[in-house]
């Protein structure tokens, strides 16, 4: 029984052939990085426009890299939020549109579901329940109890920026490339994480919420005391650049800096997220998104002990990608649940 996904509420077009909720036959992302690259993030107009280009040949290249046909497909699941309103009605039209044509059912995915269920399809039936999530991405920071059967209860989300969005405005900042997470984490590993005391978030109200904006505005102090101006200036004119380049244009201080500012935000993370665990019982702890590919909080997580397993997804699933969405989609199969042609795409979706 086959399942295709399509996944377009980002920067990212993306489709996958998943097959009995545990195979994945093909998975297709075409990144527009390039693009928005020399704007420091996202431009939702110019992603729109970058989607329509890519969706026919995603789509088709997921479909026969699998050996599929659309006679083949059981269904047909598509993101419908949260995200880039035009950037996921691409993606839903177009959903919507084979549907119509071949007459297979359509399913609509919370993206958020997605990430969590990129660690159900790699991991299965292993996976306990109550379990924690932690979404962790550029656009969501959220700490999730997943009851047997996939019910969900919000436990705890961000105040403001998102841990990948913070990782990515300080990498700005500091004139490093965007995405700035993948290489913050990378470079992070040169320096010393204890050399900068940043404070924890204490958070009035919900204990389980998170805040990253105080975080980002001591980076900034941090910068404005220590004369960077000229490095900083000098790694902006840097265009593809290596890793090597990046890391010999990154003083010690700063490679001290960011060191600090990963450990800050890890955490900021794993002390809600081990909280929250203990809270619900969690029988499993589950870290999903953009983030979860972060080295750091790999070994913070797996190091840490705990009374239950923790699963994070391997890191081409970790990112965004259609797999995620087809699989979080087998389970509404299995109940019918259905989505008529008149399937909206939110922005601001929740998950509960
Ligand atoms: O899940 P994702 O592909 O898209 C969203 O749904 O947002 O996550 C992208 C985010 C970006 O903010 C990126 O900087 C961050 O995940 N990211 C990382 C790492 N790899 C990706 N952040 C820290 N360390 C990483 N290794
Ligand atoms: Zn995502």
């Amino acid at each position: 029984m086959r399942i295709l996904g399509i996944e377009s509420s980002c920067d990212e077009t993306a489709a996958a052939v998943i097959e009995d909720n545990t195979k994945i036959l093909s998975s297709v992302v075409a990144s527009q990085f390039s693009t928005h690259a020399k704007y420091g993030g996202v431009v939702p107009e110019l992603a729109s426009r970058e989607h329509l280009r890519a969706i026919v040949p995603v789509v088709s290249a997921a479909l026969e890299q699998s050996g599929t046909g659309f006679g083949d497909l059981a269904a047909i699941a598509v993101t419908k939020g949260p995200g880039l309103v035009g950037s996921l009605l691409v993606g839903m039209t177009f959903a919507k549109s084979i549907c119509l044509v071949h007459g297979i059912p359509l399913i609509g995915v919370n993206h958020i579901e997605g990430h969590i269920h990129a660690v159900v399809l790699e991991t299965g039936p292993q996976i306990q329940y109550p379990a924690l999530a932690l979404v962790v991405s550029g656009g969501h920071t959220h700490l999730f109890e997943v009851q047997a059967g996939f019910v969900y209860r919000l436990l705890g989300r961000t105040r403001d920026d998102a841990a990948g969005e913070a990782f990515d405005k300080v990498a700005k900042l500091l004139g490093y490339s965007y995405p700035g997470g993948p290489l913050v984490d990378r470079l992070a590993r040169h320096g010393d994480p204890r050399a900068v005391h940043f404070t924890l978030a204490k958070m009035k109200g919900n204990a389980l919420d998170f805040s990253f904006s105080g975080l980002k505005t001591a980076v900034l102090r941090w910068v404005e005391a220590h004369n960077m101006d000229a490095e900083i200036a000098a790694r902006r004119k840097l265009i593809d650049a290596t890793f090597e380049d990046w890391l010999r244009a990154s003083p010690q201080a700063t490679l001290d800096l960011l060191a600090s500012f990963q450990y800050t935000v890890i955490e900021e993370l794993m002390r809600r997220a081990i909280a929250a665990a203990e809270q619900i019982g969690a029988q499993s702890l589950i870290i999903s998104g953009g983030v979860a590919c972060n080295s750091g909080l790999r070994e913070r997580a797996l190091s840490a002990r705990l009374p239950y397993p923790v699963y994070f997804p391997t890191p081409g699933l970790s990112t965004d990608n259609a797999a995620m969405i087809a699989a979080a989609a087998f389970p509404k199969y299995q109940r019918s649940e259905f989505d008529g042609f008149d399937l909206l795409a939110h922005a601001n979706l929740t998950l509960a």
